[in-house]
């Protein structure tokens, strides 16, 4: 036999006889490899006489060739076996029951905030939307709150750290500067897009959204929610507010009939202001609305000062205008009775399991906003 005979029998034997794909690699290098045995022998076909290279030349092609074909079939072979391998592993057993899916739950609170942007979309409201880093003309000055006065540290404000211009940002304390944001006509472009930007009266928003106040007990927590409401347009009084109130409860309650009444109250961007108060009676820790002796402040509101029209470059004299501000988490807990406010943001799944609802049963807020 010749050399180049038993160089091919002896890697045809090998090739057949490799049991993986990683030795029949190394016998591939061996081979074909780039100091491999079939080059090496290529490689000395220059040095051969004419004649013994016409003979040599084919023979060592055609060597390459049947080893490369080899390998190639060799290596398919150990693939084929190999996926087959993995298919018997890894065998699906269709007959074994499926694993149990947890189901998400809505949060009470967003469950609640859908359903009241729902009920004010029906009644012609749209929605607009505030950043919750405020500065101090928005959350404060616009809104009539003097300066230095104390009416500001009623509120227990997180202050973030002085800008470069010294200016102190802070986290909103109320949703009410979404008024002024929906009010004022500035040159000024939003911060983002989202963020509303004044418009010609009449207007009529809602504004749901993040509140922040450095506060926490069973009925405060330092993040909480609120939904704002403004109207304006011309002859607006206080009887629309009433109205537009009073229909919400009945409503939001789904009773026909909820006992409201309205109690003086202060707020420096309102004149008159009021906290309107539902009927309700306690027993056994729950809270019963429409029944009872007992009231339950449920919202402030009033008729918006004339001093807040003029600092969102609105004339008094000619647009006159109602607000209101619900806490919506105290609204969820009257409705649907959670105990402590402070659960509602501890991030227990075991807890909104047992409060949340189910997604498909909640209202879609798109519906009939414009
Ligand atoms: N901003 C008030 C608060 O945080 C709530 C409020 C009261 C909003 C009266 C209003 C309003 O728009 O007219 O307690």
């Amino acid at each position: 036999m010749s050399d180049t005979e038993t160089l091919k029998a002896d890697l045809t034997r090998r090739i057949a006889e490799a049991g993986d794909l990683a030795a029949l690699e190394a016998v591939r290098l061996e081979a074909l490899g780039k100091t491999g045995a079939i080059p090496a022998l290529l490689k000395t076909l220059g040095s051969l006489s004419p004649e013994a290279r016409r003979e040599q030349g084919p023979a060592l092609n055609a060597l390459r060739d049947e080893i490369a074909a080899a390998l190639a079939s060799r290596r398919e072979a150990l693939e084929d076996a190999d996926l087959e391998a993995r298919l018997a592993r890894e065998a699906v057993d269709l007959s074994l029951p499926p694993p149990p899916r947890r189901r998400g739950a809505v949060h009470p609170t967003m469950q609640v905030m859908d359903e009241m942007i729902a009920i004010f979309a029906e009644m012609g409201f749209a929605l607009a939307e505030g950043p919750d880093i405020e500065d101090d003309f928005h959350n404060f000055t616009a809104l009539n709150f003097p300066p230095r006065h104390p009416a500001r540290e009623m509120h227990d404000t997180f202050f973030l750290k002085p800008g470069p211009d010294g200016e102190r940002k802070l986290l909103r304390t109320h949703t009410s500067p979404v008024q002024v944001r929906s009010m004022q006509r500035t040159n000024a472009p939003p911060p983002a897009p989202w963020i509303a930007s004044g418009r010609e009266p009449p207007i009529r928003i809602i504004s749901p959204g993040r509140t922040y106040r450095c506060d926490s007990d069973a009925t405060h927590t330092p993040m909480f929610h609120q939904i704002e409401g403004l109207v304006i347009d011309r002859d607006i009084h206080m009887g629309h507010l009433k109205w537009t109130l009073g229909e919400f409860v009945r409503r939001f309650f789904e009773l026909d009939s909820v006992v409201t009444r309205f109690r003086p109250h202060h707020f420096p961007f309102t004149e008159p202001s009021a906290e309107m108060d539902v009927q309700c009676e306690v027993k056994d820790g729950e809270v019963r609305i429409g029944q009872g002796q007992e009231w339950s402040e449920i919202v402030g509101c009033g008729m918006v000062h004339p001093k807040v029209l003029e600092n969102c470059g609105l004339d008094p004299d000619v647009w006159q205008g109602f607000a209101f501000g619900f806490g919506v988490d105290r609204l969820g807990r009257l409705k649907y009775g959670m105990p402590d406010l402070r659960e509602m943001f501890a991030s227990d799944v075991r807890w909104l399991a047992h409060y949340g609802f189910s997604a498909f049963s909640a209202p879609n807020p798109a519906t009939g906003l414009s």
